[in-house]
């Protein structure tokens, strides 16, 4: 695959339709060097990434269930069964995937730069993870579900308050191949100046 091909063949998958079979460590790698290279304004690189896999994933699929569970009784906005539903599906999710990866923005110390550059390089490195998962044949989806933003979820991650999750990245592999889909046409999305 070139990159075009890479590029416009990269489509979300969820994991409900991966297949339960694992990724390679080296495909990971592989993810987190192409991750590595991605541009930094005043090269602060703020990308830090967690990556559980096996006996850790069921581990972090049970903990951070029990926190989601625990955070939205307290809160109580959801509906008991919507709560168990959800409470099920985030380790579902987790036992279809290979692997999860926690995709953390670390905040420069002396804030060189205005954060949301800083989200923006992450956002690259995430970019160039998934197009390499891409030309390997590996499904993945970006998810910032849950408590993805939620503070308990910066505690579990051990990560400081000016420090941002983006969000994990599921991985796995999946038999599904899925259509690209695009709602607005490009058109009414650029303005040519000539
Ligand atoms: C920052 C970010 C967060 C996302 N979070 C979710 C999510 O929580 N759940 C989900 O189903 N998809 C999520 N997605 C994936 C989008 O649903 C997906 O990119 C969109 O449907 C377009 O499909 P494509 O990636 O195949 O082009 C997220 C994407 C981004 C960039």
């Amino acid at each position: 695959m070139n990159l075009k091909e890479t590029i416009l063949n990269r489509r979300t998958i969820k994991p409900m339709h991966f297949n339960g079979e694992n990724v390679s460590k080296e495909i990971i790698e592989e993810m987190l060097t192409a991750a590595n290279w991605a541009p930094t304004h005043r090269n602060t690189e703020p990308w830090r990434f967690v990556i559980y896999s096996g006996e850790s994933k069921t581990k972090f699929a049970k903990e951070t269930a029990e926190m989601f569970r625990q955070v939205k009784t307290d809160e109580g906005k959801m509906e008991k069964t919507a709560i168990d539903k959800k409470f099920e599906k985030i380790q579902l999710n987790a036992n279809l995937s290979s692997h999860i990866i926690a995709l953390i923005m670390k905040r420069d110390e002396e804030k060189r730069v205005p954060e949301i550059e800083e989200i923006c390089a992450v956002s690259c490195a995430v970019q160039n993870m998934m197009l390499t998962a891409t030309a390997n044949n590996v499904a993945h989806i970006w998810s910032s579900g849950g408590l993805t933003f939620h503070p308990e979820m910066k505690k579990y991650l051990n990560i400081t308050e000016e420090d941002k999750i983006l969000g994990f990245l599921y991985v796995g592999k999946s038999d599904l191949k899925p259509k690209s889909k695009r709602f607005i046409p490009l058109e009414d999305k650029v303005i040519w100046k000539e």
